[in-house]
């Protein structure tokens, strides 16, 4: 497996490591992530996080394993906890069912590290096709409000919404970004704030209540988002409010794009009610979890909801900014 070296994920021909995103953005600290089931833990804790991020990370984890020598059934046990790792972003299930499929009817850890490659360097090329799609609707001076983290940090290339954010800005356009904290997790807060501050894009944090009072102040030109599935008939699954935000965008008749890699859609889910959502822990919500500690303010026994993603119905997406092209959201098949 050859050597990598990104902003999330890193492979010296030896180790896997991953930059664990709940110690962001106060401590950058880089954990172990070679053994599958290190992986798995790192998958289901956000350590390593974004739809594009985990299928990458889970594939590459997966063919070290079988390059150690690991035996097919292990292999294929270990990439089926892999698989069901998070049930939401179906790149996770899509790059490993890629990397499963060599080891039928014979195993061949060769072929695992392959795909696993390909796989890496779809991600980084997706990523700035998509950057050049999407940069080019953007007009000079716009307010883009954008929600959870959709950046380097969820994929191994420039990102997806965050990468035409990127583009955009690299081209000299006088963007100005406007970040959702992104409840429970705080995705946007802790992350995106991180990156666009890196890379020097003008930005200002707003708690995710703020954003239909922006819009009406006229301050919002465009929403750029990412996915983490999109059904065939174009509604898309993201991160927790990203509905709500699409329902205010289109009252203020603000335009709502969806960015996402191919390996976000998911052709054989007809519509949004059959993704599968994510349900997490009540703590996320009852108080802020994560790297930093915990801090709990409701009560301890309250009774909570906490889907940690929605979906955005075709109705209200104004076009899907892929890989391949910018599409209309019914324009998928
Ligand atoms: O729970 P997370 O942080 O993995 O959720 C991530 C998102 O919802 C992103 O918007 C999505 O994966 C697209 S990232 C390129």
């Amino acid at each position: 497996m050859k050597a990598l070296d990104t902003l999330p994920l890193r492979f010296d021909g030896r180790t896997i490591r991953i930059l664990d995103q709940t110690r962001l953005p106060d401590a950058e600290v880089w954990l172990d992530g070679t053994d599958p089931d290190m992986m798995v833990s790192h998958i289901q804790h956000l350590r390593v996080r974004g739809a594009p991020l985990i299928g990458v990370a889970a594939a590459m984890t997966l063919a070290v394993f079988a390059h150690r020598g690991a035996r097919a059934s292990a292999v294929r046990a270990a990439g089926l906890r892999l698989r069901a790792a998070r049930p939401t972003a179906v790149n996770l299930m899509a790059a490993i069912d890629r990397l499963l499929s060599p080891t039928l009817p014979r195993y061949d850890a060769d072929a695992l590290v392959a795909e696993a490659e390909r796989i890496v360097a779809e991600d980084i090329a997706c990523c700035d096709a998509m950057g050049e799609h999407g940069a080019a609707l953007i007009a000079r001076g716009e307010g883009i409000l954008t929600h959870c983290n959709t950046g380097g940090l969820a994929t191994v290339g420039i990102g997806t919404a965050l990468g035409v954010m990127r583009r955009a800005h690299e081209a000299g356009k006088g963007i100005h970004v406007y970040v959702d904290e992104t409840r429970p997790l705080l995705q946007g807060a802790r992350l995106t704030t991180w990156e666009l501050a890196r890379l020097g894009i003008p930005h200002t944090l707003l708690t995710d209540g703020m954003a239909a009072s922006l819009m009406r102040e006229g301050r919002v030109q465009r929403v750029l988002v990412g996915a983490d599935r999109i059904a065939r008939n174009g509604d898309a699954a993201n991160k927790v409010g990203t509905y709500g935000l699409a329902i205010v965008a289109r009252h203020h008749g603000v335009p709502f794009h969806v960015v996402a890699p191919w390996s976000t859609v998911d052709l054989a889910c007809a519509d949004g009610a059959h993704i599968p959502i994510e349900h997490r822990g009540a703590d996320e919500v009852r108080g802020a979890v994560g790297g930093f500690g915990a801090v709990r303010w409701a009560p301890e026994d309250t009774p909570v909801y906490n889907p940690a993603f929605d979906v955005t119905p075709a109705a209200l997406i104004t076009s899907l900014v892929l890989d391949r092209g910018v599409i209309p959201p019914d324009g998928l098949v």
